[in-house]
């Protein structure tokens, strides 16, 4: 039998929420898009959607979303050009599992080699070669966040009688920097290197990669072997999920038959969130690709915005060319606190998310202009 909730776990209840909705309007520095309305959805809550085993595949348990999540998977494989009869793919929990699952396919399918990554990838992409055990090399980046392709030619030649791996990231965690897939090919080509795989990062930028003018190269047709979203970034999610797509040929050379599930074991988690793909179904139906392509542009223009304020006010910001990720210099902790700045060395960084408005930068401006400006203490280390 179920009890009421006491008083005071309801009071508890009541500032949690109060709390969340307070401290969500001041986020700028994560890359959250708040303006979503899932409403329609919440009787689904009602039922253990669960979207075990291969979406693709027949599986004894019905309770699932498998039909949705395909079509948000065939959604994807046509925005980044994979084949139309070669693509496979499922909604995962974020783009660290979409990484991992990646990863893990390169790692099946060139058992022997080595992962090279630049130094401005995401910190999880470590953690994820750790789990695999591959050997690993980080290659230097750029100024802007880019791989130095420079830097990869000399060290990739160093290793040429080994299959390379190479993890791009389009759309880099602090600059949303993007490496060039077809550069990486071309130099994996030249070096004659034909046991080669290019796993691209493109958590937040994929999203809207298409939409850049002029177009950068990271999706199948530049040379991509899988490519990994995050969904709750720029589509915006209640719950964290991702998205992976591969092709799938190569997932046929992983897959194994389970009698338990009367599916293939082909995801990396068993129990997967079935909710997330209705979510990330319906938000794509509503969007379309005129829907997201209208948030890139409101976005571009919100950070061209920003850029310009901060630099009218004397704080050097810039933006890569297509980003909607502001870099600044290091800012004071009041205003790393209140408006939730990620900070990483001496820069921070402003993500101008599609639910960020100009009114909104004019806030943080006034801050700016209003803080004193002892960048952040350092906490003293002595031993
Ligand atoms: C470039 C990049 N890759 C991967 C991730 C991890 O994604 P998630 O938090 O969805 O696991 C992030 C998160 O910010 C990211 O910026």
């Amino acid at each position: 039998m179920k009890k009421r909730l006491l008083l005071k776990d309801q009071q508890r209840l009541k500032e949690l929420r109060e709390e969340i909705e307070r401290v969500s309007t001041n986020s700028l520095g994560y890359p959250v898009s708040k303006d979503f309305d899932f409403g329609e959805l919440s009787s689904f809550l009602k039922f253990p959607i669960n979207n075990i085993g291969d979406p693709f595949e027949d599986c004894t348990y019905k309770v699932q979303t498998h039909e949705m999540e395909r079509e948000v998977i065939s959604f994807f494989a046509k925005l980044f050009r994979a084949q139309p009869n070669d693509y496979w793919g499922y909604v995962t929990n974020g783009g660290t599992e979409s990484n991992l699952y990646g990863l893990y396919l390169a790692r099946e399918l060139y058992p022997k080699a080595m992962v090279y990554y630049s130094e401005s990838t995401h910190y999880s992409v470590r953690k994820n070669i750790h789990l695999l055990n591959i050997p690993s090399i980080v290659i230097r980046s750029q100024k802007n966040g880019e791989i130095d392709y420079e830097d990869f030619k000399n060290t990739v030649k160093m290793n040429r009688h080994l299959p390379a791996i190479v993890l791009t990231t389009f759309g880099t965690t602090m600059t949303e920097a993007k490496d060039d897939v077809s550069k990486i090919k071309d130099i994996l080509r030249k070096l004659a290197i034909q046991d080669h795989y290019i796993h691209c990062d493109a958590a937040l930028s994929g999203v809207y990669g298409v939409f850049m003018e002029p177009r950068l190269p990271y999706d199948f047709s530049d040379g991509a072997d899988s490519i990994s979203i995050s969904a709750h970034k720029f589509i915006g999610a209640p719950i964290p999920a991702g998205v992976i797509i591969t092709k799938r040929s190569n997932r046929d050379r992983i897959s194994k038959g389970v009698s338990y599930i009367g599916s293939l074991d082909t995801t990396i988690t068993g129990s997967r969130n079935g909710h997330s793909s209705l979510f990330l179904w319906y938000a794509l139906k509503q969007l379309g690709v005129e829907g997201l392509r209208a948030r890139y542009r409101h976005s571009l223009e919100v950070a061209s915005y920003c850029v310009s304020r901060l630099n009218k006010v004397g704080v050097k910001a810039w933006h890569n060319p297509n980003s909607i990720t502001v870099v600044l210099p290091k800012m004071p902790n009041e205003l790393k606190l209140k408006w939730q700045l990620a900070t990483q060395g001496e820069i921070s960084h402003v993500i101008c998310m599609p639910s960020v408005t100009k009114e909104q930068i004019d806030l943080f401006i006034e801050d700016v202009e209003n803080c004193e400006v002892t960048i952040e203490e350092e906490i003293p280390f002595d031993f």
